[in-house]
């Protein structure tokens, strides 16, 4: 599986926890990446950004990262998931009447169903401005 903007990779670390067979590869424009496992450095959308090849991904997650990216950027990205991917699940945050997290100037937010519908998913959580997102492209 790949983990778009895995960060320190906690969520990753709590998935093989739960999972140890599990092989992920994660990917991060920030040098933050250096202390997760088996992350590697590259943005997730742009020219040369996103999965690589072939749709052998079981799984693509992406954790409080995509809402980095404009609106644009995330339809690019959700394209090139669903073309290489089996499944995406998206926890991230959503425009909602209670806004919890600070909003960068750049930063836009879907409400929650645009979101699903922009990844060709359901809404299976949410709580305030938050949501988690499942695809499945099987
Ligand atoms: C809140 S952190 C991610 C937390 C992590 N997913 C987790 O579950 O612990 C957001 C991450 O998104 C990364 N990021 C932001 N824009 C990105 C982009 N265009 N491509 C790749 N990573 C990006 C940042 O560098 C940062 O590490």
């Amino acid at each position: 599986m790949l983990d778009l903007g895995i960060g320190t990779g906690e969520t990753t670390k709590r998935i093989l926890e739960a999972y140890p067979q599990a092989q992920i590869t994660g990917l991060d424009s920030s040098p933050t990446w250096s202390s997760a496992p088996r992350a590697g450095r590259g943005r997730t959308a742009g020219p040369h950004g996103g999965p690589a090849s072939g749709r052998a991904l079981d799984l693509v997650i992406s954790v409080l990262s995509v809402h980095h990216l404009t609106d644009d950027e995330k339809h690019l990205l959700f394209r090139r998931v669903r073309e290489q991917s089996q499944a995406l699940v998206l926890g991230d945050v959503v425009k909602a009447d209670v806004q919890v997290a600070s909003l960068e100037p750049r930063s836009t937010f879907p409400i929650r169903d645009e979101l699903a519908e922009w990844c060709g998913g359901e809404v299976v959580w949410t709580a305030d401005d938050l949501a988690v997102v499942v695809a499945n492209y099987r």
